[in-house]
């Protein structure tokens, strides 16, 4: 029996006990190279998820099509996402590591669901919705600079989720309508043909790690520019971390841990002991934002170097990323074949 994920790490689970493992599920668009928010958002938990549930973990390089429209620039994202993974402790011998567009049956399964997508249902999906407010507020066409990839993008996702028959989906806030309505697709689906074809998966959504400040407080976020890069050199990351916006307190004054996004930062990187230590030192006054910054560069510089030299080592062989993505595909399509013959059966073609 496997054992549950601990309930304080996710909100939303429930825990079915059931002879086999249940399946996890997620993927990461490779739109631009990994940062911090990504690491703590969305790669750790999910590594962590992987300890308990047989996972599946994959690069959207299709959903990133819709975005990255540069050939070099594409192929060398999913590459670095990629390696990030690997960098960050993925065990490709554990879990199922592939790239989105080594699974042609996922298109297949796409165009088996558009047939059960309600236009109205993509219309509500949040970035297609955004993009047309966005476009009425400057008094354009609604869908200008919409293409059909953006319209479609939940459909596509919803193909990702429900090939690999999976329970859980762990993803950010901002993803959940998308699985919730891969499982309306799902059920769309299971009604027409009287039979559980497709399984209704449901999104993990951590709590503790909900958002991780970027340099400026908001969200990080590579659309905001101010993310601290995952692989950054020493170098680049001191300059990054020396950039943290800060308020103009002076040194001597008394300073709120708990208002401070360096020092959010910090709790990300420091044990219990230094974290109060900090927060001390931010309390009794004396302490100039200077040097609460290098503080925070010593510690994340202590947690990411090890992290950036598994990177380049992982980048230096492309011949043997390339065999772990190959063989991490024809596992995927293994399954993905099985699901793919249950749905012909099932719909009638052939
Ligand atoms: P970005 O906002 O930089 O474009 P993505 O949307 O590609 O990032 O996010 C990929 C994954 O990383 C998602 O699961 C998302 O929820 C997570 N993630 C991104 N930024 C953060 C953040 N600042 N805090 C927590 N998780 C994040
Ligand atoms: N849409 C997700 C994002 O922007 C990436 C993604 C594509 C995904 N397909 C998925 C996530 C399937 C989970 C499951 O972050």
């Amino acid at each position: 029996m496997p054992a549950a994920v601990p309930p304080y790490l996710y909100k939303t689970a429930v825990f079915l006990y059931t002879a086999s493992m249940k399946i996890a599920l997620t993927g990461i668009k490779p739109t631009g190279i990994l940062h911090i928010g990504n690491y703590f958002g969305a790669i750790q938990p999910a590594l962590k998820l992987a300890e308990e549930y047989d996972a599946r973990y994959f690069i959207a390089d299709y959903h990133a099509l819709n975005i990255v429209k540069d050939p070099k620039k594409l192929r060398s994202n999913a590459l670095e996402v990629a390696a990030g993974w690997l960098a960050s402790g993925l065990d490709p011998n554990k879990v199922v590591f592939y790239r989105q567009s080594s699974v042609p049956e996922t298109f297949e399964l796409a165009t088996i669901l558009m047939a059960f997508t309600s236009k109205g249902l993509m219309n509500r999906a949040h970035a297609y919705k955004a993009a047309v407010q966005e476009n009425l507020e400057k008094n354009d066409d609604p869908d200008a600079g919409v293409n059909m990839g953006l319209f479609t993008y939940p459909a596509l996702m919803a193909a990702d989720i429900l090939l690999f028959d999976s329970d859980v989906v762990p993803v950010g806030q901002d993803q959940t309508q998308h699985v919730e309505m891969a499982a309306d697709i799902a059920q769309a689906v299971n009604f027409n043909y009287k039979k559980d074809l497709l399984k209704i998966p449901r999104a993990l959504i951590q709590e503790h790690v909900a958002v991780i400040p970027g340099l400026d407080g908001q969200k990080m976020s590579k659309s905001y520019g101010n993310t601290i890069p995952l692989f950054a050199s020493e170098k680049q990351l001191h300059k990054l971390i020396m950039r943290v916006v800060t308020n103009s307190q002076m040194v001597d004054e008394p300073k709120d841990p708990d208002s401070s996004q360096i020092y959010q930062l910090y709790k990300l990187f420091a044990d219990a002991e230094e974290q109060a230590v900090l927060a001390e030192r931010y309390r009794a006054g004396g302490m100039g934002w200077g040097e609460a910054k290098e503080e925070l560069f010593r510690v994340v510089n202590r947690k990411l170097t090890p992290l950036r030299s598994r990177f380049e080592e992982i980048m230096a062989d492309a011949e043997k990323l390339e065999a772990i993505l190959a063989e991490g595909a024809g596992k995927a399509r293994s399954i993905a074949k099985e699901t793919m013959r249950r749905l012909r059966d099932a719909i009638g073609i052939r």
